[in-house]
């Protein structure tokens, strides 16, 4: 019995008697050393685990001196996954006469809970940065407003061309600061969305009416799916979604160019991503010939700030994936330099929400 719940625990167990020789080595022990029992029963400890003399030394020390370590953080090496963090438990082993025959350590596997504390360490800084970017943006808003606004005194007064433009250069460059003041604390305001059946059509209908001035008539090219239902969402923020992926299609593409949106229902999910729920979804694609986008950085493009525009302030699409989280939804992209970018949206459905 004792021997079947030494060999089934899930920490590993190893026990050396006073000559410091392996005596026990159960199987969590074999696990996660990577090693077999039958190479180390009878063999020096120091020499079984040569890679971690510290544990051979914590064991030695509760042998000869009986001092007990507990959930004592130390490293193992492992022959087929490296470094592994482990807890080292050790006692002395005595006889039912009371004689000290042995010493044992229980070792126990940390990498899960490791891990486990690396993502919160995550999510807290990220938690953090968002609240102190907050905070900056809006100590920036006031100072800001008393430089426009001395702007425009100053452009009143002037007579000087010359300095007239000096003040219209300061209160574009105002405003323009300001928008990216604003959209970082749409960023880090915490969501509060309006949801309700939203005709997605008149949502790309006006982003594109928007979009559309300065490029020929045959730039933007439609594709409705006409039967496609109503999204369950917040339509200013679908807006402005689709005011990102279109202007960033229209800055990617040349004077020849041209943009698709087009629009379609997706029954089966799963192909898409086998993780998700499935069910319908309306499916939104804006696709460019455009420069497209390297592949190094096409995972940087979800980063705030990331831009590789002289002008850009890199938020648009950090902005737009938040809003399609949020809304229980999913973007794809794929792009090739020189060809193209695709960005497909997926977004739930009224008939999914009520089903
Ligand atoms: N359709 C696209 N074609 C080519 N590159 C794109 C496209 N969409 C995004 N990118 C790349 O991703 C980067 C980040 O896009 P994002 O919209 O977040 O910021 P931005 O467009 O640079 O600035 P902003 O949208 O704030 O004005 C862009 O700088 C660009 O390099
Ligand atoms: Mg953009």
């Amino acid at each position: 019995m004792y021997e079947d719940i030494v060999e089934n625990l899930a920490e590993g167990v190893v026990a050396v008697d006073l000559e410091m020789t392996v005596r026990v080595f159960n199987q969590s022990a074999e696990k996660m050393t990577g090693v077999s029992r039958s190479l180390v029963i009878g063999r020096p400890l120091c020499e079984v685990l040569k890679r971690d003399l510290r544990i051979v030394e914590m064991i030695e020390k509760t042998l000869r001196e009986g001092r007990l370590f507990a959930e004592y953080d130390e490293k193992l090496h492992s022959r087929f996954s490296g470094e592994l963090p482990v807890g080292v438990t050790t006692s002395q082993i005595f006889d039912a006469d009371g004689n000290l025959t042995g010493a044992a350590a229980l070792i126990k596997d940390l990498s899960g809970v490791k891990s486990l504390e690396a993502g919160t360490l995550r999510k807290e800084r990220l938690a953090y940065i968002g609240t102190f970017a907050a905070n900056l943006a809006h100590e920036i808003k006031n100072p800001l407003s008393g430089i426009r606004g001395a702007a425009q005194l100053l452009k009143k007064k002037v007579k000087d061309e010359k300095l007239d433009e000096y003040a219209r250069v300061i209160m574009k460059e105002a405003d323009r600061l300001n928008l990216i003041v604003n959209e970082m604390l749409d960023f880090a305001r915490p969501a509060n969305l309006k949801k309700k059946p939203v005709n997605i059509h008149m949502v790309l209908d006006s982003v594109i009416l928007l979009l559309q001035e300065g490029l020929g008539p045959a730039a933007i090219v439609k594709g409705y799916d006409p039967s496609l239902p109503a999204v369950w969402g917040d339509e200013n923020q679908l807006t402005q979604v689709f005011l990102n992926l279109v202007k960033n299609a229209r800055e990617a593409i040349g004077p020849k160019g041209s943009i698709e949106v087009r629009t379609r229902m997706i029954t089966e999910f799963h192909i898409v991503d086998e993780n998700s729920p499935g069910g319908k979804m309306a499916a939104v694609e804006v696709r460019d010939n455009g420069c497209g986008i390297r592949p190094e950085d096409l995972e940087k493009i979800f980063t705030p700030f990331f831009t590789t525009k002289p002008k850009g302030s890199g938020l648009g699409m950090a902005i737009s994936l938040k809003i399609i989280k949020e809304h229980g939804g999913y973007l794809r992209i794929d792009s090739a330099p020189g060809k193209g970018t695709a960005v497909a949206v997926y977004l739930p459905t009224v008939e999914k929400e009520k089903g």
